[in-house]
């Protein structure tokens, strides 16, 4: 199977994503693991987002069940949905652990032990941004027997790092992704800042990806000239691409920001998938040397779902351009593409 090929057909069909959006996230496909799996109740159940499809270990002693963020992050909470149907009180005893090490699972730090949980609702444990790459349950003990319905990872931290940047022109080399590239150019801002050019209503936009808490932005004025022309940037948080996410609700209107300084500004907890800078006016550049978003977001598979999604709308088409070239069963390459499908309903 030619993989280069399938992406491509895939790509010309969905239109939507770039190679770099799909290959970069089939890492973190094939992320939740357990240690062992009764019958159809995979690992990956307990992020579908889906609390009627569950993770289960055979009896075993110490079961556990392991999250790779494949990089560290800081841990706000983890939330545990448990069973609706039966046996809730396995739960009790899990641990909730956070760290670094995937072989010796114990010997990360507990960040909370699971009491007990009714059959159904999802219970927050207060991890403190405790900082690892890996999140695990396990239950210690002879015969036990670990099921986890949905489990939720909140993270805090620079929402942007690593996220698509877009904006509105682009003036020269100013590209709009060295706005988040963790170095303010106060050297040579051309290579680290970005910049639109002279332009009516400029903006810039970072794409979370998913939907976040924001609870505050920081931007990075350039050292160089001109600190005035960052006057009167309005920070824009929200879902709408409407007007292009420049009418999402305003957390802040920036009035200034001297040569070279980084300035905070609060979001209370916003929620929202894009976060914008808008400079109304005309004749305008907006140029910035670095924009952090702080906040709290969830880890999920979401990607995974949406991406099953848009396969079966376009099953049809997609078939017939691969069996153009020549890939018949696209189911069977489906399953070694993205393992078992889960099941999931509405786009
Ligand atoms: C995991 O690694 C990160 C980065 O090296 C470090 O900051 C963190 O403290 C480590 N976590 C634990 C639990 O050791
Ligand atoms: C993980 O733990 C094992 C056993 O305690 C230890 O030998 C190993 O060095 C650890 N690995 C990392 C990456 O910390
Ligand atoms: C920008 O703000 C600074 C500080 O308040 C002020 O001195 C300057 O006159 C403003 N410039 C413009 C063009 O609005």
């Amino acid at each position: 199977m030619n993989m280069r090929v399938f992406y491509k057909s895939l790509l010309f069909l969905l239109g939507k994503f770039s190679l770099e959006c799909i290959t970069v996230n089939v890492a973190a496909w094939r992320t939740a693991d357990q240690s062992t799996t009764y019958r159809h109740w995979f690992a990956q159940n307990a992020l579908d987002g889906l609390g009627s499809t569950c993770t289960h270990t055979d009896e075993q002693s110490d079961p556990w069940w392991k999250l790779d963020l494949m990089k560290t992050y800081s841990v706000n909470r983890v939330t545990i949905t448990n069973r609706p149907d039966c046996c809730s009180d396995r739960i009790n005893g899990a641990e909730i652990r956070i760290g670094n090490n995937s072989s010796d699972l114990f010997s990360n730090p507990v960040c909370a032990v699971v009491s007990s949980i009714p059959a159904g609702p999802t219970y927050s444990y207060s991890c403190r941004g405790m900082k690892g790459r890996y999140v695990t349950v396990n239950i210690p003990g002879a015969s036990k027997i670990l099921t986890l319905c949905e489990v939720g990872v909140y993270v805090v931290g620079n929402l942007a790092t690593g996220k698509f940047t877009t904006q509105s022109s682009t003036y020269k080399l100013w590209f709009a992704e060295q706005a988040i590239d963790f170095s303010p150019g106060f050297i040579q801002p051309s290579s680290s800042c970005s910049s639109t050019d002279i332009q009516t209503n400029p903006w810039w936009r970072v794409d979370l990806r998913y939907i976040y808490r924001v609870s505050s932005v920081v931007i990075t004025n350039r050292l160089d000239c001109c600190p005035e022309r960052i006057n009167g940037t309005e920070i824009r948080i929200g879902n709408s691409l409407e007007n292009n996410g420049n009418n999402n609700p305003i957390c802040a209107v920036i009035s200034s920001i001297p040569a070279g300084v980084s300035s905070t500004y609060t979001c209370n907890n916003m929620e929202g998938r894009y976060v914008n800078l808008f400079l109304p006016g005309d004749s305008k550049y907006l140029t910035l040397c670095e924009v952090k978003v702080y906040g709290e977001g969830v880890i999920k598979q979401a990607d995974l779902v949406l991406f099953r999604k848009l396969i079966m709308i376009y099953s049809f088409q997609l078939q017939s351009a691969l069996a153009e070239r020549g890939i018949s069963d696209m189911n069977k390459e489906m399953t070694m593409m993205l393992g078992e499908p889960t099941h999931s309903s509405e786009l």
